[in-house]
């Protein structure tokens, strides 16, 4: 196996999930091996959602806290720190949270607030990414893990993957080539977001 990065102490990750939870996968695979870390909780949003399913079938607790039950953005965010704090996180990540947070969690983590993103950023900012790259027709797409910032889909870029569109791509076929890398490159962001962290 190759060398383990150099991470101390070793992270305590929480991810957020709203969807499949490939990416939550892939930071639980790493942490067993390259990254010195620890998936300690996965929270997700949608009752019944996929990575709810990888978590039970990973041995990872995970915690439902439903956007539905809460007022506002804030209410949620507020509910989220709780849940971080209660488990120690050191970095939080979200890997495909498909709700836009508020200052307060970017306040409460900063610096340690992760998100992947499907493009290359600042390129295709937003709802989906893949789809606005097909219909932009670029040749050359890719996928970002970066620090977040207040602003959606902003924040110091971490490490980013480029992928190409090939001919016949559709959104599935894309889809499946960006999500590959960012299964590569999320457990690299992670550690190089605590390296950044220790100075
Ligand atoms: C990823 O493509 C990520 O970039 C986007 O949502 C997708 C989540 O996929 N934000 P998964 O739930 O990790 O499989």
């Amino acid at each position: 196996m190759a060398q383990p990065w150099p991470l101390h102490p070793p992270q305590r990750l929480v991810v957020l999930a709203s969807g499949q939870g490939s990416n939550f996968e892939a930071l639980v695979a790493a942490s067993g091996e390259r990254l010195a870390a620890q998936v300690v909780l996965l929270v997700v949003n949608n009752p019944g959602c996929g990575a709810e399913a990888r978590a039970a079938r990973l041995g990872i607790p995970c915690q439902l806290i439903n956007h539905r039950d809460h007022p506002s953005r804030a209410s949620l965010d507020t509910a989220l720190i709780a849940a971080c704090r209660q488990v120690q996180a050191d970095l939080v990540v979200m890997a495909g949270w498909m709700r836009i947070v508020t200052p307060l969690l970017v306040q409460a983590y900063p610096d340690r607030l992760l998100n992947i993103h499907p493009s290359l950023l600042p390129s295709f900012r937003g709802l989906d990414a893949v789809g606005q790259a097909l219909a932009a027709g670029v040749q050359l797409t890719g996928c970002t893990a970066h620090l977040v910032r207040p602003e959606v889909d902003a924040g110091p870029v971490l490490v980013q993957a480029a992928v190409p569109v090939l001919p016949g791509d559709d959104h599935r076929s894309l889809s499946a080539r960006i999500q590959r890398q960012e299964h590569a490159i999320l457990p690299l962001a992670v550690a190089l977001a605590a390296a950044r962290l220790a100075g």
